[in-house]
């Protein structure tokens, strides 16, 4: 997804040198490879220690959802280890390495605008409310590859009626936390912070939508956008906004970051579709991570696969002007 400007950060960059050095110390020391460290205690630095499976906090009475798909999910190192988000580094083990420090809790979200019920909500009255759910769902990046995830989540469409929108309310914006103290990307002009998604409401109240919390049954990894994020999974992964930490209900088309960044690019519905390909990457086939070097690409599935439950959301328009 880069877009490559003068002063785009390096891993080297993110965290202070000293304690970027220390780590590759510890990781030589440890005899082990570059993903493989072993540091403290967060969620984060266990995640990229497990090379043999889920780590974290378990996630009492999470029921399994008849919208997963039967695919098998990628292993919990692949999903882990092989991140965007460029609040922690650009490169794709920069997350899991430098959001190990992030501290997820305790974590409130601000909502605004066209509804009844704004205000500052704590995490845990936005979560506990609601029925925890497994959704397996395909992810497919703009950058051509994808996996298969085990989200732990709620509905999106339960948290928005909470809120009571009104009848001006056209669209929802979300922003990721602004604070770059602690997500050093962001001392970066990588993007103009802080990280800005949105949907139509029709999109938000379609029941595949969901705000994750969790993966593989556990509290969701910071580098996977703890401690909540959103997951659309027939739009391309950059609409999956992380560490949400705003909501807001607006009459106008909110601007997305990477819509902002590169208009010709990345447009507002980035749905994820075969036949119009991205200026760099061409969308007609995708590399599933893991699925080892000599597995070759498979057909991209309009909608990701999800076609028969979305594609009424857009009929009439078209595809390749809104893409
Ligand atoms: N959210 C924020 N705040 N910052 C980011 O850089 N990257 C997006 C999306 N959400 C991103 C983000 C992109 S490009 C993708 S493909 C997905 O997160 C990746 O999600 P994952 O790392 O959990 O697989």
């Amino acid at each position: 997804m880069l877009i490559r400007q003068k002063d785009d950060v390096r891993s080297s960059d993110i965290t202070a040198e000293a304690v970027y050095l220390s780590r590759r110390d510890l990781i030589k020391a440890a005899g082990i490879g570059v993903t493989g460290a072993v540091i403290s205690g967060s969620i984060g630095s266990r995640a990229i220690a497990a090379e043999n499976g889920p780590v974290g906090k378990i996630m009492a009475s999470v029921t399994k959802s008849p919208l997963s798909t039967a695919e098998s999910p990628n292993t919990w190192t692949d999903i882990t280890g092989y991140n965007n988000y460029y609040e922690f580094g650009t490169g794709k083990d920069d997350p899991s390495r430098f959001a190990v420090d992030f501290a997820p809790q305790p974590w409130r979200v601000k909502v605004s605008g066209e509804c009844n019920k704004p205000g500052n909500y704590n995490y845990e009255d936005l979560v506990s409310l609601h029925a925890l759910e497994e959704r397996i769902y395909r992810l497919r990046c703009v950058e051509a590859w994808s996996m298969v995830i085990p989200w732990v989540g709620i509905p999106l469409a339960s948290l928005v009626n909470r809120f009571e929108p009104n009848s001006n309310a056209r669209y929802v914006s979300f922003k990721t936390l602004h604070a770059p103290s602690r997500m050093p990307g962001q001392r970066r002009r990588i993007l103009d912070w802080p990280y800005v998604e949105g949907l139509t409401m029709a999109e938000a109240m379609h029941p595949l939508s969901i705000i994750a919390v969790g993966l593989y049954g556990r509290e969701l990894p910071n580098q996977n956008g703890a401690p909540m994020r959103l997951v659309v999974p027939w739009k391309y992964g950059f609409k999956s906004i992380k560490a949400i930490a705003e909501i807001s209900f607006t009459r106008k088309r909110p601007r997305s970051s990477w819509e902002q960044a590169a208009p010709s690019e990345y447009g507002f519905y980035a749905n994820v579709n075969p036949q119009v390909d991205h200026p760099r990457w061409s969308q007609a086939r995708e590399r599933p991570i893991g699925a080892g070097l000599f597995a070759g690409k498979k057909p991209t599935l309009m909608f990701n696969g999800y076609a028969e439950q979305v594609a009424s959301l857009y009929t009439g328009l078209d595809l390749r002007k809104n893409y």
